[in-house]
C-alpha cells in the first residue's frame, strides 16, 4: 500500500475544492487509477461548503453566555456550539464534549485551527454527500473510493487518530465476526473499522498544520473499492456506546433545541389544576409523527388519585394513537429544572429508551437527559413471561 500527499494551494472560503485538488495533483505529477481511495479533510471541505463564521458576526444568547461561564469558553463559540450540536454530553474548561447526527466530538466540530484570523470553520454540513460530489467529480470513468476524514482523540488517549465522516466506494465497516482468531476461535465483536484505519494512515502524510495537503491518494490498499458504492457510515445507538454509557449519568445542559415544546409546556401549565398544592406543572411531548401533546396536573381530593403533568400528556397521546415519542418538555416552579417523579419515568421508560427530557423551571433554566439517565434499569415489558 502507498500513500501520497496532495499538496494544493491555500483553499480559501467558496473555493472550488476540487479544482484545487486536481491542479495539486497535476503539479505533483499524481493521476487517480482504478482501485485508488482518495482522503479529503473535512476542514478544506467545510471551508469550501463556506461552512466558516467571522466571530463578529455571532451574537451569544443568553444560554451560551451561562454556558460559557460554566466551561471557561469564548461565549461566541458557544453560541455556534448550541446552534450546531444536538445534546452536550459534558465538558471541562475549554472543551465541551457534543453530540449531532451520531458523531461524537470535541466543541461540535468546530475548529479555530486552519481557519483565516477571527474565523472559526464549522462541520461539514453533510461530509455523505460532500464525498459523492467529490467522487463524481473526480472518478471520470475510474473505479475509485472516496472518505472525508477528521481526526478525533480517543478516551485517556495522547495524540489523534483518522475518523471517516463519510465515504463512497469501500466498505467502511467490515464485519469480521465468524472469522477465526489464532487459537480457531471465532471472533465474536470484531469489526474492522476501514474508513477510519484508511484515514489514519492518510493522517501520516496529510499532517494537521501548515503542511498545505489536505488530501490523500491510498493505492494498492487491501480494501475492495467498488463502483457506485454508497454506505453510511455506521455508528452504534448511544445507549448501546459503552463510553457514552458510562458518562451519561444524569442532567445535562439544554442545548436549545426544543424551544417549542417548552413554549407549549408553559402553555399546558396554565390549565394544570392544582388547587391542593398550588404545585402547577406543564408537560409537552413530542411524538415522532411530529405533533406535540400536551397536560398540565390534575389533582384529586384523594391525593393518590392525582395525575401528573406528564402522564396526563402521554394519555392524551396514546388515545390519540402515537406511541413513539422523541422528547417530553416538562417545567413547574422549581429553585431548580424540574424533574419528573418516579412514575411518570417508569410511564415514559415504556415508550423508548432515547426519548429526550427536558426539565425547566420558570425562571428559565434548563437541563436536558435521556430517560434511560433518569431511571437507569427501568422495568421493561419485555421481563414480563408471556401467558400461553
Ligand atoms: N407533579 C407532576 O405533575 N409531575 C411530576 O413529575 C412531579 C409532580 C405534580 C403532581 C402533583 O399534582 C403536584 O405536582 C405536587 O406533587
Amino acid at each position: 500500500m502507498e500513500v501520497f500527499g496532495i499538496k494544493t494551494d491555500l483553499i480559501g472560503i467558496g473555493d472550488d475544492m476540487v479544482e484545487a485538488l486536481e491542479r495539486g495533483m497535476k503539479e505533483s505529477g499524481l493521476a487517480l487509477e482504478d482501485g485508488d481511495i482518495l482522503v479529503v479533510s473535512e476542514s478544506a471541505v467545510a471551508t469550501w461548503e463556506r461552512r466558516v463564521i467571522n466571530l463578529e458576526d455571532v451574537k451569544p444568547g443568553r444560554l451560551a453566555c451561562d454556558l460559557a461561564a460554566r466551561y471557561s469558553k469564548d461565549p461566541r463559540d458557544m453560541e455556534l456550539i448550541l446552534r450546531e450540536a444536538d445534546e452536550i454530553v459534558g465538558g471541562i474548561p475549554g472543551v465541551v464534549l457534543t453530540m449531532n447526527k451520531g458523531f461524537l466530538y470535541p466543541n461540535a466540530g468546530i475548529d479555530h485551527s486552519n481557519a483565516p484570523s477571527g474565523y472559526v470553520v464549522l462541520f461539514p454540513a453533510d461530509p455523505q454527500r460532500s464525498a459523492s460530489v467529490i467522487h463524481d467529480r473526480l472518478a471520470q470513468g475510474k473505479r475509485i473510493g472516496v472518505i472525508v476524514g477528521d481526526s478525533r482523540t480517543h478516551p485517556l488517549r495522547l495524540g489523534c487518530v483518522g475518523v471517516a465522516l463519510g465515504c463512497v466506494g469501500i466498505e467502511p465497516v467490515e464485519d469480521a465476526r465468524g472469522q477465526m482468531d489464532l487459537y480457531g476461535r471465532p471472533l465474536m465483536i470484531t469489526r474492522k473499522a476501514v474508513a477510519d484505519n484508511l484515514v489514519s494512515a492518510a493522517q501520516i502524510v496529510m499532517g494537521e498544520g501548515d503542511e498545505g495537503i489536505p488530501a490523500a491518494i491510498i493505492r494498492n490498499a487491501p480494501v475492495r473499492v467498488e463502483e457506485g458504492l454508497k454506505c453510511e457510515i455506521p455508528g452504534i445507538p448511544p445507549n448501546e456506546c459503552m463510553y457514552i454509557g458510562a458518562l451519561r449519568s444524569g442532567p445535562h445542559p439544554y442545548t436549545g433545541s426544543y424551544d417549542k415544546l417548552i413554549e407549549e409546556a408553559t402553555n399546558a401549565r396554565e390549565n394544570a389544576y392544582a388547587p391542593y398544592s398550588n404545585f402547577k406543572v406543564g408537560a409537552a411531548l413530542l411524538g415522532k409523527s411530529g405533533r406535540i401533546y400536551s397536560a398540565g396536573n390534575i389533582e384529586n381530593a384523594s391525593s393518590g388519585a392525582d395525575i401528573c403533568a406528564e402522564r396526563a400528556a402521554i394519555a392524551k397521546a396514546v388515545a390519540s394513537g402515537e406511541k413513539e415519542f422523541e422528547a417530553v418538555a416538562l417545567i413547574g416552579d422549581t429553585p431548580t429544572p424540574v424533574s419528573p417523579c418516579g412514575i411518570c419515568r417508569q410511564m415514559l421508560s415504556e415508550f423508548g429508551d432515547d426519548i429526550k427530557v427536558i426539565m425547566v423551571n420558570l425562571k428559565g433554566d434548563a437541563a436536558m437527559a435521556n430517560i434511560t439517565e433518569l431511571l437507569p434499569g427501568a422495568f421493561k415489558g419485555s421481563f414480563l413471561k408471556k401467558q400461553g
